[in-house]
Order: structure tokens, then sequence, then C-alpha cells
């Protein structure tokens, strides 16, 4: 199975990006988790800080026959139609995962535009949240 990662903006910081909320590991680290954990996955990487760059790989893959998504939408995940449009017309199953505990936080982050798009959320449970996601579209989806 191909699944598609992708990290939208600020996440390429990863590991210096307030490690207080974020942690240390690096995004580069997280990838290489991935592909140990599940050797039998393609995983197609993705980090951009640039919403449309995002849209435009999202429909590339798509066009190209994937159909499992992972996505971490940084601060998009609050702000962005254009992903939530994207994500509703599109066939993906997808599943939107947060390092941290979106809820948790200030207020604006409680709000996910993206998530009525996707299958389901995880949020708060780290680098963890990757893994998990990637199980259910390999179990489940
Ligand atoms: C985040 C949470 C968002 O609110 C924030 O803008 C991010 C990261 C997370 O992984 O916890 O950039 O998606």
């Amino acid at each position: 199975m191909r699944i598609g990662i992708v990290n939208g903006p600020n996440l390429g910081r990863l590991g210096q990006r307030q490690p207080e909320v974020y942690g240390h590991l690096t995004l580069a680290a997280l990838e290489e988790h991935l592909r140990s954990a599940f050797p039998e996955v393609t995983f197609l990487f993705f980090q951009s800080n640039h919403e449309g760059e995002i849209i435009d790989r999202l429909e590339s893959w798509h066009n190209e026959g994937v159909r499992h998504l992972v996505i971490n939408p940084g601060a998009l995940t609050h702000q962005s139609y254009v992903l939530r449009d994207c994500l509703l017309g599109l066939e993906f199953r997808a599943i939107e995962v947060h390092l941290s505990n979106i809820y948790q936080r200030e207020s604006f982050r409680a709000h996910s535009l993206v998530a009525p798009a996707v299958q389901g959320q995880i949020s708060g449970l780290g680098e963890f949240g990757y893994h998990l996601a990637v199980r259910y579209l390999l179990e489940k989806a």
C-alpha cells in the first residue's frame, strides 16, 4: 500500500520549534521511524509551508492512484477552507494527526476545519499518532 504523509506549515522545523510543545524529534527522524516500523508500506512524504503546494501535491497523488493519507495540516487546520474543500473533493481515506493536543491549548486550535473532510483525528499523542494512523489505514481502510 502507498500512504501519503503530509506535514503542513512549520512542521519542517520539528525538533527545533517549541520543543516543549512538539518534542525534540525531527521530521526526518519521524519519517525514518515510520519507514522502519512499516517496511511493507511505500511512504510518500511531503512537507510544505505553502497551502497551494499541498493542494497540488494531493491532486497529483490522487491522479497517480494514491488513496491513503495521513495529514498534519499545522495551522491550516484552523484556517484553510481550501484544504477542507480539496479533501472533500478527492477520494482519500485520510486521518488528521496533531502532535499536540489541540483541545488543551489556545481556543482557536480547538476547531478543525479539516475534521469534517477526514475519516478520523488523532491529537496529542506525538509521533505515536502517525503510527496509529498508519496502522488504522493498513487494517481498516
Ligand atoms: C499542530 C497543531 C496546530 O495547532 C499547529 O498550528 C501546528 C501543529 C500539531 O501537530 O500539534 O503547526 O498541527
